[in-house]
C-alpha cells in the first residue's frame, strides 16, 4: 500500500482511448468540424484527459455549468468551484448540434480527442463572471479573459482522449495523477503534503513547506504551475530552474517535485477549493492553503478582490467532503537574533523580525543590489539574475530619429564604431536604407507603408534588446505614434533611448546630399518628409542633437555619456 487518497467523486476519470480504438477514433475524426483548441483550453484538456480534473469528464454540459455557478456542485452534487468550458465561435457553433462529434485539436492539427457534443447554449457571462468570480471588474484577469477574449457560445460534452498534448519541456517533471500515484506507491509516501506555487521559491517557502510536512508527519510534494499563471509573472523555466535548486536544500527521499498545466483563474477562494481537488486526484492527503491564495491582486480602486483568509474559510467549511486536509500557511519570517525563520503568530515584540517584499526583491534584482543570505540561496537568485541582468548587462536600443538628410545615419554609424570598439557589446545597426533594402524592400512612403516599415525595425529591435543585445536603428520615423509604439515593444525588454536628430529642414535642404530635396520640390518624388508629408518632432526625446553645432564624433560621445549616466554601458 502507499497513496491511498481517493479521487475525487470516487474514481479516477482517465479518458484516453486504448491504442486501437484511438487510432479507429482518429480516423472518424477526419471527417468530424475540427477546433482548433485555445491556449487555456489546451491547458484543461490536458487536465480532463488525464483524471487531474476528476470526476469530469469532459467539458461541462449546460446543467453542470449552472450547477457549478450557483451551488459549486456538479448535477451529481459533487463539489465542483470553477467553470471548465469549451468556447467556440459563434461560425464553428453553426457547423455543429447535439449528437455531433468535433475533433478538438492542437496548434499543429493534431487531434487531442474528440468530442459527441451535448448541448450548446449562449453564456450570461455576466452573470459567470460574479458567481465565479465574484466580480464584474475586468481588472480580474479571469474575468477579463471571459469578456474580452473567451468566444461567445460554450459547447458541452464527453471527451475521448486520443493523444496527450505534447511537451517539448521538462518532460521527466510532468506527470499524470496515476504516474505520481504510482510514485508516491513506489517510494511507500502514505502522507504527502501538496504545496502550490506560481512564483520563485526563496528561503521562507522552505521553511514552511518543510515545517508543514514535518508537522503532519508526511512527505512533501512541490507542484508548481506551469500552464498558465498571471500575466506579468516570471516566465515557467526560469522558475523550474529554481524550483530544482531548492529540491537540493530538502532532506534526501523527503521532497518530489512535479510540474502542472494548469490554466490558474486566479479565483482566491473558489481557486484554493479547486486547487486542492486536483491535489487529492493526485493521491496528495494534505494542502497548504496560504494567505490571499491564487488571489488575483487589487482592483481598480486598489482594493483586493478577496480577503486575505477568504479562501482558507471557504476550503474549511468543505474540508470534510473534500476529504483532503488544509494546511493553513503561516506567514514566515527571519527572526534575527535566532538566526532562522519562523511563523509570525509566533515571534514576539522584542524579536527583531525581517522581510523582503517581493517588489523590493525585483527592485534589487533589477539595479544588480545584494541579495542577502538570509533570505535566499546563491543559486536561485543566481537564475533569477539570468532573467535581470544588471543594467550594464542589459539590451537596449538607440532610436534616432530625424529629417531625411539630418545626420542619422553618420552619427548612427560613429556610435557603432565606438560601441564595437569598446567591445564589451553585442551590437546591430539597422540603418533607414538598409532596412528599406533587406527587410521592407517592397514598401513605399505612404503613411501605412511608412507604418510598417517602423514596427518592422521596432520588432527586430525588441528580439534584440530581448536577447540583452544593443540596437542601433536610423529612420526617419516622423509619425509620434508609431514611435510611441516601437518604445512600448522595446521596454518591456530593454532599454529604449530616442534620439532625436534635430536639423532644421532648411538645413537638411541645403546641404541636399542626395538630391532628393531638389527632386521633391520638383514633385518627381512625392509623399517626401518635410515637403509633402510631415515630420513631427519629438517632445520627449532622451537626447536632443543639434548638428548644426556638434560634429558627429561629438554627437556619438554625447549617446555614450548618456548610456554611461543611466548605466547601460561601463
Ligand atoms: S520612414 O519614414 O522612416 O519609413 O523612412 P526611412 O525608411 O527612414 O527611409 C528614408 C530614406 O528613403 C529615402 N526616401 C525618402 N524619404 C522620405 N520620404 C520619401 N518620400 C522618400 N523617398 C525616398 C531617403 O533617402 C531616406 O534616407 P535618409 O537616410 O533618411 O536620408
Amino acid at each position: 500500500m502507499g497513496a491511498f487518497k481517493e479521487p475525487h467523486g470516487g474514481v479516477l476519470k482517465e479518458l484516453y482511448l486504448g491504442e486501437s480504438a484511438a487510432e479507429e477514433e482518429k480516423g472518424k475524426a477526419k471527417e468530424y468540424p475540427s477546433w482548433d483548441l485555445t491556449d487555456r483550453q489546451l491547458c484543461d484538456i490536458e487536465l480532463i484527459l488525464d483524471g487531474s480534473f476528476s470526476p469530469l469528464e469532459g467539458f461541462l454540459n449546460k446543467k453542470d455549468y449552472e450547477g457549478v455557478l450557483k451551488k459549486m456542485r456538479l448535477s451529481t452534487g459533487v463539489i465542483w468551484p470553477i467553470p471548465i468550458t469549451l468556447d467556440v465561435t459563434k461560425e464553428f457553433s453553426e457547423q455543429v448540434k447535439p449528437g455531433d462529434s468535433i475533433a478538438l485539436r492542437d496548434k499543429e492539427g493534431v487531434v487531442i480527442a474528440t468530442m459527441e457534443v451535448e448541448d450548446q447554449w449562449t453564456p450570461d457571462k455576466a452573470a459567470e463572471a460574479k458567481a465565479a468570480f465574484g466580480t464584474n471588474s475586468e481588472t480580474h484577469p479571469a474575468v477579463d479573459y471571459l469578456i474580452n477574449y473567451a468566444n461567445d457560445i460554450y459547447l458541452g460534452g464527453k471527451l475521448k482522449g486520443i493523444e496527450p498534448p505534447l511537451h517539448y519541456d521538462f518532460r521527466l517533471l510532468r506527470d499524470s495523477p496515476s504516474e505520481l500515484r504510482g510514485r508516491f506507491r513506489k517510494l511507500g509516501w502514505r502522507k504527502v503534503v501538496a504545496f502550490q506555487t506560481r512564483n520563485p521559491m526563496h528561503r521562507a517557502h522552505q521553511e514552511l513547506t518543510f515545517r508543514a510536512a514535518k508537522q503532519h508527519e508526511a512527505n512533501l510534494l512541490i507542484q508548481p504551475i506551469v500552464g498558465m499563471t498571471k500575466p506579468g509573472d516570471i516566465d515557467h523555466y526560469t522558475r523550474v530552474r529554481c524550483y530544482e535548486r531548492i529540491l537540493e536544500e530538502y532532506p534526501e527521499q523527503t521532497t518530489t517535485l512535479s510540474l502542472l498545466n494548469l490554466a490558474m483563474r486566479m479565483a482566491g477562494p473558489r481557486e484554493a477549493v479547486w486547487h486542492a481537488i486536483i491535489r487529492k486526484n493526485y493521491g496528495c492527503t494534505h494542502f497548504i492553503v496560504g494567505r490571499d491564495h491564487a488571489g488575483p491582486g487589487n482592483d481598480e480602486n486598489g482594493e483586493p478582490f478577496y480577503g486575505p483568509y477568504d479562501a482558507q474559510e471557504l476550503f474549511k467549511k468543505h474540508e470534510k467532503e473534500l476529504d483532503i486536509t488544509m494546511v493553513p500557511f503561516q506567514l514566515m519570517v527571519y527572526v534575527e537574533d535566532r538566526a532562522q525563520y519562523m511563523p509570525i503568530d509566533e515571534t514576539t515584540k522584542e524579536m527583531k523580525v525581517k522581510t523582503i517584499s517581493g517588489t523590493e526583491f525585483r527592485r534589487r534584482l533589477r539595479e544588480g543590489l545584494d541579495m542577502p543570505e538570509w533570505f535566499s540561496y546563491p543559486g536561485i537568485v543566481e537564475e533569477l539574475r539570468k532573467l535581470h541582468p544588471p543594467r550594464h548587462k542589459q539590451g537596449f536600443t538607440v532610436f534616432f530619429t530625424g529629417l531625411s538628410g539630418s545626420g542619422k545615419s553618420t552619427i548612427a554609424n560613429a556610435l557603432l564604431v565606438k560601441m564595437l570598439e569598446n567591445g564589451d557589446r553585442q551590437v546591430t545597426l539597422l540603418d533607414g536604407d538598409h532596412v528599406r533594402k533587406n527587410l521592407s524592400s517592397e514598401l513605399g512612403f505612404s503613411k501605412e507603408h511608412r507604418n510598417l516599415n517602423i514596427t518592422r525595425i521596432g520588432y527586430v529591435a525588441a528580439e534584440i534588446t530581448k536577447n540583452n543585445g544593443v540596437a542601433i536603428c536610423a529612420p526617419i520615423a516622423p509619425y509620434t505614434a508609431t514611435r510611441r509604439q516601437v518604445r512600448s515593444m522595446i521596454e518591456v525588454h530593454g532599454g529604449f533611448i530616442e534620439v532625436h536628430v534635430a536639423t532644421s529642414l532648411e538645413v537638411c535642404e541645403k546641404r541636399d546630399r542626395k538630391g532628393l530635396y531638389a527632386k521633391a520640390r520638383a514633385g518627381l518624388i512625392k509623399e517626401f518628409t518635410g515637403i509633402d508629408d510631415p515630420y513631427e518632432a519629438p517632445e520627449n526625446a532622451e537626447i536632443v542633437i543639434d548638428t548644426e553645432k556638434l560634429s558627429p564624433e561629438l554627437a556619438a560621445h554625447q549617446i555614450l555619456v548618456k548610456l554611461e549616466s543611466l548605466g547601460y554601458i561601463k
